[in-house]
């Protein structure tokens, strides 16, 4: 399934709307929009940061939990299902009762299987076109149906998740690997580049209660879980947990910064997002400061670490990971 099959239906769904000549209130979920017909009344909902930022420069305005008058809405399927649900819920709560939802969704990413649950999710099918690969469902709300609110839920760790944030299902091997490295004597304050729902910012204060922490996420989804697990576990200690793209440094300096580098965006490896979380790191610690930073054993960040610091050291390279310190 190409990225670009998912563009393509989700234009056709766009001008088949005809909403760009309505004008009505219009609100896009996870989707790709169109900079040449931006309808004049435009939400967005999308968890990224820098999805976020781009629209509010198109002039788009971010969807509020007061929002009700959306009359036509686009959402774009994501992988995990259970958080596609979590955005047609959202989606139908913004909406007035007759509006129109196009829910596009790639046949690979189970179109079937959603074409029979649509139903029980609260929704009734106008129409169902196929185009690329895709299927575009024209829904209505389903009268008297209920769309939740709550998509938190504990996972098997006992972690505070919702679906389709990094690993919310899981503790990363690599991360369980980097918090044997989590001593009282790390100079604080401390930064955790990349927090997800919290795991490695949860293993720092329970080891070093008296640091000042700073978590940071481009996942907004991920920066209110780990707010909620740090608010239940570490009450009292001294944490701030903001949501920002780490492709530019925070505004905060750090003495110890602490990261597990995402190397996905989608399917593609991205090795320069993880090389840019490691530049960002050099220019956000204080002198003398310290990364401690894991990493997949075959990603090439070894160049960029040398270029960015004066020492390194690798503290263990086991079960496919390496754990590296850096120092400026
Ligand atoms: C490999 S995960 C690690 C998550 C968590 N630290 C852990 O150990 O479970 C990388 C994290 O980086 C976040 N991320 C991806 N791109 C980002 C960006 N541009 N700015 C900030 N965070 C980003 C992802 O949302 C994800 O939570």
């Amino acid at each position: 399934m190409k990225a670009s099959d998912l563009e393509k239906a989700y234009l056709y769904a766009f001008e088949e709307s005809k909403i760009t000549q309505e004008g009505k209130p219009a609100l896009f979920v996870q989707c790709p929009v169109p900079e040449w017909a931006l309808p004049q009344e435009t939400y967005f909902a999308t968890p990224f940061y820098t999805e976020a930022q781009s629209w509010d420069e198109k002039g788009g305005v971010v969807l509020s939990q007061d929002t009700q008058n959306i009359q036509n809405t686009f959402i774009c399927a994501e992988k995990n299902k259970r958080a596609t649900v979590d955005a047609l819920n959202l989606a139908a709560r913004a909406c007035v009762e007759d509006a129109s939802l196009y829910f596009i969704v790639p046949i690979k990413m189970g179109a079937k299987s959603y074409a029979k649950n649509l139903s029980e999710y609260g929704f009734e099918i106008v129409q169902k076109i196929s185009k690329s690969h895709c299927v575009i469902f024209e829904l209505k709300k389903s009268k008297g149906a209920d769309f939740k609110k709550d998509i938190w839920f504990e996972n098997g760790q006992g972690y505070t998740v919702c679906a389709g944030i990094y690993g919310h299902d899981k503790i990363d091997q690599g991360s369980a690997l980097l918090a044997k490295y989590f001593t009282p004597h790390l100079k604080s304050p401390v930064a955790d580049f990349g927090c997800g729902y919290g795991y490695l910012s949860d293993k720092l204060l329970e080891i070093h209660p008296s640091a000042e922490l700073f978590a940071c996420d481009n996942d907004k989804r991920a920066v209110e879980a780990c707010t909620k697990n740090l608010d239940k576990r570490h009450e009292g200690r001294q944490f701030e947990v903001q949501w920002c793209d780490l492709r530019t440094p925070p505004a905060q300096r750090f003495k110890t910064i602490i990261m597990n580098p995402p190397f996905h965006e989608g399917k593609a490896q991205d090795v320069g997002l993880g090389q840019a979380f490691i530049e960002t790191a050099a220019r956000s610690l204080k002198q003398n400061g310290t990364l401690l930073m894991v990493a997949n054993r075959h990603l090439p960040y070894e160049q960029i670490l040398k270029s960015c610091f004066k020492r390194l050291e690798t503290l263990e390279d086991a079960k496919g990971f390496k754990v590296i310190k850096a120092q400026n």
